[in-house]
């Protein structure tokens, strides 16, 4: 039992090194820009992105560590709020927060909705790989979407 907790502890830690060093270049707003700098060399060493595999990635599945980073991003900018809105701190795989258990039916709507209405919209780099209907579309900054004047 306990060895089992130590292997997946292992395994999650692994997981997450490149994952979270890869965080820590996109944290750093000058990196952001076109100009040559030291970090941009420093990204250029950088090893190869891995593909985001977990358990509790069900639905954003195939994506590599800095589109799936990207991809959490125009979230957090889609309904406001910070990663902790649907994360419990500190342990991204927990699926604990109720918030994020709906966050994830909500990719699978949206994933739908573009599957069957824009089936040909090919998203440009940095805009969501959802595709032409985005959870802004709907949520445009708000935990909870617009109701019409007057409601
Ligand atoms: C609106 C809710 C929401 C916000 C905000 C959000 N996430 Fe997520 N996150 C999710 C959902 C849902 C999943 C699982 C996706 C799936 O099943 O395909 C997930 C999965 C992840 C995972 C994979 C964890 C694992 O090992 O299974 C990481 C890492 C992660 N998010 C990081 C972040 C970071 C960093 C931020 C802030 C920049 C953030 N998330 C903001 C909802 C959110
Ligand atoms: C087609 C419109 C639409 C799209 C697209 C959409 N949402 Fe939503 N979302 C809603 C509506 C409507 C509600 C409110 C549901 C309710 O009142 O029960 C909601 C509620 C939520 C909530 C719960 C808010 C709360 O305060 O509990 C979360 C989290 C959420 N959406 C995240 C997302 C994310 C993440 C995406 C993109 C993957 C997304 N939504 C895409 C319409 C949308």
């Amino acid at each position: 039992m306990r060895k089992t907790a130590y292997f997946l502890a292992f395994t999650l830690v692994f997981w997450l090194s490149p994952f979270i060093a890869e965080l820590k270049f996109r944290a750093t707003p000058s990196f952001r820009g076109d100009k040559p700098s030291g970090l941009s060399a420093l990204h250029a060493q950088a090893p190869t992105p891995t593909v985001v595999d977990s358990l509790a990635v069900k639905v954003l599945t195939g994506l590599l560590a800095p589109d799936f980073q990207e991809e959490m991003n125009h979230m957090v900018q889609a309904v406001g709020g910070s990663c902790n809105t649907c994360h419990v701190r500190g342990n991204f795989a927990s699926e604990e927060n109720p918030k994020k258990v709906t966050a994830r039916r909500m990719l699978e709507m949206t994933k739908a909705i573009n599957k069957q209405f824009f089936p040909d919209h090919k998203p440009k780099p940095g805009e969501s790989v959802l595709g032409r209907v985005t959870c802004y579309t709907c949520h445009q900054g708000e935990a909870t979407p617009k109701a019409p004047p007057g409601q």
